[in-house]
């Protein structure tokens, strides 16, 4: 690797123009992806905790190299530039963005992703933070509320006592005013929430914990205990964040909908502001994001049990399909996708309609990724492969020529090996664990 110029930015100490510019010529010359470890990229970008990455937990998350890497580069984008993820999850590309002294924009499907998010870009006074909690746990020894939220199959996933505890911290902390305050109080709460529960903990989708005979298993369930832990441990992150530069601004919410990109309701990101879009989009079928965090949503009041399943239907990769959508083959209109999936279909017509069914939204999310970019902005797509039915569907294959038909070149091809994105659970028989992550730069060029 050349040695990285440096630039100026406390979370940001060098450029990575010259490796950026090495890898497109051998990519160029040779034609072929490169491989490489974005951690090795990016070595003085410590593994682990940075600034608030980690105040929440959330399936499949970016590792923050692959977004660094891109953000220091001076030829992608350079300062005070306006930076767009429309799959943005807990906002790994808007943090980043904003400490590279860029604007971020972003938008998400689930309600809690975008919660976390703006908690995570936002500078919050620590001091008020700490009143807050003060507040929240003086009223929480006077709370006698006990009637819990709207959570799905709340008696199956709590203990009564743990139940008890925490409608009175909820209790605690809703009285306090609207704002980022309390919403920092409501983010921690919202880990709290899944570690008192009686899920188990190593999986991302929540599934009931065993006790196999002769081992009792450990539960946590002093809420107030765990409360103080997360909000000392998030105030750190908090503090971290602070400490990197004062001046930020927080990012900027663009809609609920990859495919609908809004400044409000009704009101469209103009097309051609956006210089750079980091992103990785969900993969078909193989993360339940409303589902893993349901505990979440319905504790923090942010949807109705009963409206799970419509907020699943507007995620692009979800598993349900009704059988009526798939009495016939569903073709993508690319040509390599639709080969693979008709010889699926004849095998499993439902794998096949979820992967059509994916395919075909996520070019509506590419087209409008592809409006609202300024001509000779940059996309990068972060993507993996997986194989469905025994056959291997090149997601990263299918999206490149769906990017090239709407007017986009392949700049760089890049791939890495996936430890990154956390909480990958194989699905089912027919599918197989993504193990490898794509990177394709694109650029527009009309
Ligand atoms: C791979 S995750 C992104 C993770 C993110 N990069 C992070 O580091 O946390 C994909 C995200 O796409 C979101 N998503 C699914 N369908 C969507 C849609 N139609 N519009 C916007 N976001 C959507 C999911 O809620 C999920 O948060």
């Amino acid at each position: 690797m050349n040695t990285p110029a440096t630039i100026s930015y406390a979370g940001y100490p060098f450029d990575t123009r010259p490796e950026i510019e090495r890898l497109i010529e051998c990519y160029q010359r040779t034609g072929k992806a490169q491989e490489v470890s974005f951690r090795e990229l990016v070595p003085w970008v410590k593994v682990g905790e940075r600034a608030t990455h980690y105040l929440h937990s959330y399936p499949a998350k970016l590792l923050p190299q692959i977004a660094h890497f891109f953000l220091a580069a001076s030829n992608i984008s350079e300062k005070g530039a306006s930076v767009l993820d429309p799959f943005s999850g807990t906002g790994t590309v808007a943090l980043e963005a904003i400490l590279s002294g860029k604007s971020a924009f972003y938008a998400d499907a689930n309600p809690l992703a975008r919660l976390i998010t703006s908690v995570k870009t936002s500078v919050i006074s620590l001091d008020s933070v700490r009143e807050a909690y003060s507040r929240a746990l003086q009223r929480y020894k006077k709370s006698r509320s006990s009637t819990p939220p709207d959570v799905i199959n709340i008696a199956h996933w709590y203990e009564p006592q743990a139940i008890a505890q925490l409608c009175r911290l909820k209790a605690g902390i809703d009285t306090e005013i609207d704002g980022p305050v309390k919403d920092f109080l409501r983010v921690t709460f919202s880990s709290v929430v899944r570690k008192c529960s009686l899920a188990d903990p190593r999986l991302s989708v929540p599934v009931r914990l065993k006790e196999y005979s002769g081992r009792r298993v450990k539960r946590k369930v002093s809420v107030l205990e765990c409360f103080s832990e997360q909000f000392e441990a998030n105030c750190k992150r908090m503090a971290e964040y602070i400490s990197l530069e004062r001046k930020y601004d927080a990012g900027n919410f663009v809609g609920s909908d990859a495919r609908k990109l809004e400044l409000s309701p009704g009101t469209p990101l103009p097309s051609g502001t956006i210089d750079l879009v980091i992103t990785s989009p969900p993969y078909a079928g193989a993360q339940k994001y409303i589902r893993a965090t349901s505990l979440s949503l319905g504790w923090l009041e942010l949807v109705k049990s009963s409206q799970l399943r419509e907020l699943e239907d507007q995620n692009i990769g979800r598993e349900h399909i009704p059988k009526k959508i798939y009495e016939s083959f569903i073709g993508t209109g690319i040509a390599d996708a639709d080969l693979v999936l008709e010889s699926v279909y004849k095998e499993n017509p439902l794998r096949a309609a979820i992967a059509s069914t994916y395919l075909i939204e996520m070019k509506a999310a590419l087209q409008e990724m592809h409006r609202v970019l300024r001509v000779g902005g940059r996309l990068i797509l972060v993507i993996g492969n997986n194989i469905v039915c025994g056959k291997e569907f090149m997601s990263s294959e299918y999206l490149s020529a769906a990017c090239q038909e709407l007017g986009m070149s392949i700049e760089l091809k890049l791939i890495d090996s996936i430890k990154s994105r956390g909480l990958m659970t194989k699905r089912n028989k027919t599918a197989s664990l993504i193990t490898r992550e794509w990177v394709l730069v694109l650029r527009k060029d009309n």
